[in-house]
């Protein structure tokens, strides 16, 4: 029996090594731009600071687009195909080829619906599975606005926090469940620690949550960045609990840093999650971009090299990340993550208060996420983005050293 599902073929240990060597061997080379280069790009991460800022914030890769999706989305606008989208046929079958190969998540590609982003995607789950003022569940520390989108759903924010192991707090999220909150929306590979939540874990959340009859929106956005795929364990995957009340939104924007082109998927792997999924207006589909769209296919269909030598860059970078701290600022704790280029930095040592991000920044000339934005246990912490080039992460935490 799989780990994973009972319809999914256990790939044996020596074989998922062996995967997982070749595609070491097949990766492209991939290393992030330069910064006057950077610094002509129009988004958030370029134009939120002045230009003597070294922006490691909002989650935007540095690196150049994977080939692949560059040709896709020329051909596309040469083509002048620039209309609306047309339903999600091709998302469905790329994701499901891309979620087989990298974790034997065995998924019906006619269960695949497409959006906006995933930030749509989530509110639009949940104001179909909660009624207005219901309780979501949300697991601080934790991506900051998943608050706000709960609010946009018409839910109620109940934070059940992780416990001091990281670990999902299984005891406290279902007695929320008992007082009455009808949804749980996680992060996994949780954002801002990078960590994928195991599949023990996932299991037993699945079945208080249909003890409950209550629903889990799995936000998966990090998960094909998940260093060692096998890591990764997708929620749907754990039991028929999880296909019964999951709804999972995915998207390729973190991954191969498509923010801008504007599509997420929502995967159902049950009627009851069809069901949610197919009861929203169509316009939802529709404001997807047919450009994201495309991007979109290409990413899970041709993305893989590109993708395997981004996790190489980004593993360096961390490692190099974990070197500097500890001979230029050891007063501040990092314990590298195991998905994604977001390093969760304790920088209580430092004494630069309950938002040492505010510091960093006046101080320093580096631009962090607050910790505070992410729940009350982001005092003293800040999220820093390492998916930059060797020269801008030793640049930032000599800045960082210099401000003590
Ligand atoms: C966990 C998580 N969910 C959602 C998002 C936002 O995704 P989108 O831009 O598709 O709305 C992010 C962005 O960093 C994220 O980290």
């Amino acid at each position: 029996m799989s780990r994973r599902s009972g319809t999914t073929a256990l790939v044996p240990r020596s074989g998922r090594a062996a995967e997982a060597a070749a595609r070491e061997d097949r990766a492209v080379d991939v290393e992030a731009e330069p910064l006057e280069r950077l610094r002509q790009r129009t988004s958030e991460k370029w134009r939120a600071y002045p230009p003597d800022v070294l922006p490691l914030f909002v989650a935007e890769m540095d690196y150049p687009l994977a080939p692949p999706i560059v040709d896709a989305v020329v051909e596309r606008v040469r083509a002048s195909d620039s209309g609306y989208v047309s339903g999600a046929a091709d998302a469905g079958v790329a994701f499901a080829g891309f979620a087989e190969r990298r974790w034997g998540w065995h998924l019906d590609p006619s269960r695949v619906r497409i959006t906006t982003d995933v930030s749509v995607a989530i509110v639009e789950v949940l104001r179909r599975v909660i009624s207005p003022g219901d309780g979501v569940v949300i697991t601080s520390p934790v991506y900051a606005p998943f608050a706000d989108l709960v609010a946009e759903a018409g839910g109620r924010v109940v934070d059940v926090p992780l416990g001091p192991d990281h670990a999902l707090d299984i005891g406290a999220i279902d007695a929320a469940l008992g007082d009455g909150a009808r949804a749980v929306l996680i992060s996994n590979p949780h954002n801002p620690l990078g960590l994928p939540h195991p599949a023990d874990a996932l299991a037993r959340l699945a079945a208080i949550a249909a003890a409950h009859g209550a629903h889990v929106v799995a936000d998966e956005i990090h998960g094909p960045l998940t260093w060692d795929a096998s890591a990764f364990t997708p929620f749907a995957s754990v039991s028929d609990a999880a296909r019964e009340w999951g709804v999972t939104v995915t998207s390729a924007s973190k991954a191969w840093n498509l923010a801008g082109f504007k599509c997420a998927l929502m995967v159902a792997a049950s009627d009851r999650g069809l069901a949610v999924l197919d009861g929203m207006f169509e316009e939802v589909t529709f404001r997807t971009s047919i450009l994201g769209y495309h991007a979109t296919v290409a990413a899970f269909t041709h993305g893989d090299e590109w993708l395997d030598g981004a996790i190489a860059a980004i593993r360096s970078s961390s490692q190099l990340l974990e070197n500097l701290l500890a001979s230029e600022l050891p007063e501040v704790g990092y314990t590298p993550p195991s998905a994604s280029y977001l390093a969760w930095l304790d920088m209580r040592g430092l004494a630069w208060g309950d938002d040492p991000a505010g510091h960093a920044l006046e101080a320093g000339r580096v631009a962090l996420n607050s910790g505070l934005t992410f729940g009350p246990s982001g005092a003293g912490f800040a999220r820093l983005n390492f998916a930059c080039s060797p020269e801008v992460l030793g640049e930032a935490v000599r800045r960082l050293a210099a401000a003590r």
